[in-house]
């Protein structure tokens, strides 16, 4: 599939994106986990989360859909039942790495895999805190890269680890085994990461200490089953928010939206770029907050985007390096080479469709140094099975001279399906 892109007339829109990809991972997975049934609205039906679904599926949690998409998942009170058939995590790291936290701790073997995106992302990161659990962890790709084949102990130890590097998903994975492991887990992370997990860990009522940067459960507290509400995915949220940001006059007002903290870093650079913008919360409680966010575009100017701002917006990188090349001046990204290791080499592919466009752009091994303001023009792209670059670069065809075309651009069902209506619905194109 093709995405065609031109350039946008005025932004002018009010929406509503779909459920946030981090927060229905972990809603399925401690639905799982929980001694009875749960009902999870909202719940993403993009390819990764309802990949989840099915690997719980195989390991014999029953789970059930009701007329309105809402997901029933009958929890299996942390056993899961052996399956001789490869667990098939598709194009989704943060299924094979939560999932590796669970299935370490049970009493037998599994062989996860994934697409050739997938096959080639790093899961020592995970191998390790789960060997150190007790665990016996192997991976048949190349170097330490999936297929990872998992010969799980019910009799894991709770250790205490420093995370060599910001990931929330290896931070997950590892309170996860803790959970189903014995005595204490710690995991000290170098900086925040999004911390879905232990605010879902709380809301299923499973007590979780939390001292700064150190984060502690302690083994044999199973999740209780409760109902959750996925909130609208702001990594989604911000292919529309940077469009209008950078559009002088346009207005975009998205509903029904996470406003965690640690997810809302792209807010703050879009001030600081000069777009005008308010956030408003709705609902707190435990959970995860949700409200609206409103953005009304100007010129934008370029910034420094880098440190601990970095995991904030992981994955709104891409987007925000359009975001730059939009702007006047200089925009560097720093501290980013995890995006190298993402579902494809993100800083080379942004680098080198940027460039394809006509800005000027310089890599760097942990960044990008955007020098803004060119006009882009219309380029043929590949997506290289990357959804976030396939939006990111359709969202940079609506500045563009002439039409852009994306191609590979399915990707964006991992995340976003709907992605082409709305696209097409917000720009009249
Ligand atoms: C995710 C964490 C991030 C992010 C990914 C989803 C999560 O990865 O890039 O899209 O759900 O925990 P890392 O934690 O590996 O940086």
């Amino acid at each position: 599939m093709e995405i065609r892109v031109y350039r946008a007339p005025r932004i002018e829109a009010d929406i509503r994106v779909p459920g946030d990809k981090s927060i229905s991972h972990r809603s399925a997975l401690l639905a799982a986990l929980s001694d009875g049934t749960c009902r999870l609205r909202n719940y993403l039906r993009g390819e990764d989360c309802l990949g989840t679904l099915r690997v719980l599926r195989q390991l014999g949690v029953v789970i059930e859909e009701e007329s309105d998409g809402t997901f029933m998942v009958h929890g299996c009170a942390g056993r899961f039942v052996a399956t001789e058939a490869d667990l098939d995590c598709g194009n989704s790291g943060t299924t094979m790495r939560l999932m590796s936290g669970l299935l370490a701790a049970q009493p037998f073997h599994s062989r996860l895999t994934g697409d050739d995106s997938l096959s080639r992302r790093p899961m020592r990161r995970v191998m390790e805190p789960l060997g150190l659990m007790g665990a016996k962890l192997r991976t048949e790709g190349h170097g330490d890269c999936p297929p990872l084949v998992i010969e799980g102990s019910a009799s894991l130890q709770g250790i205490e680890y420093r995370l060599p590097v910001a990931s929330a998903q290896v931070k997950s994975c590892v309170l996860l085994a803790g959970l189903l492991a014995r005595g204490k887990t710690t995991v000290m992370q170098p900086v925040t990461t999004r911390d879905h997990t232990e605010r879902m860990l709380e809301y299923f009522g499973v007590p979780v200490e939390r001292e700064g940067e150190r984060i502690s459960v302690m083994g044999g507290h199973l999740p209780q089953a409760r109902d959750f509400q996925v909130p609208g995915d702001i990594s989604s949220a911000a292919f529309w928010l940077v469009a209008a940001a950078a559009q002088p006059g346009a207005n975009i007002v998205v509903r029904e939206v996470g406003l965690n903290p640690t997810r809302i870093g792209l807010l703050g650079i879009l001030l600081r770029m000069g777009a005008r913008l308010r956030e408003e919360e709705h609902s707190k409680g435990p959970g995860e907050p949700i409200g609206k966010i409103e953005i009304i575009g100007a010129r934008l100017r370029g910034t420094l985007i880098g440190g601990k701002e970095i995991p904030n917006v992981i994955d709104e990188i891409p987007v925000l390096a359009v975001a730059g090349a939009l702007a006047s001046g200089t925009t560097t990204i720093c501290d980013a080479g995890e995006l190298r290791v993402k579902e494809s080499d993100r800083l080379a592919v942004v680098a080198h469709h940027l460039t394809a466009m006509g800005a000027e752009v310089t890599e760097n091994p942990d960044g990008l140094v955007i020098h803004g303001g060119r006009p882009l023009r219309g380029a043929r792209l590949s997506s290289h099975g990357d959804h976030r670059i396939a939006m990111a670069f359709a969202i940079a065809g609506l500045f563009a001279e002439g039409e852009t075309v994306i191609e590979d651009a399915e990707c964006v069902e991992t995340s976003y399906p709907g992605f082409v209506e709305q696209l097409r619905r917000i720009t009249n194109g």
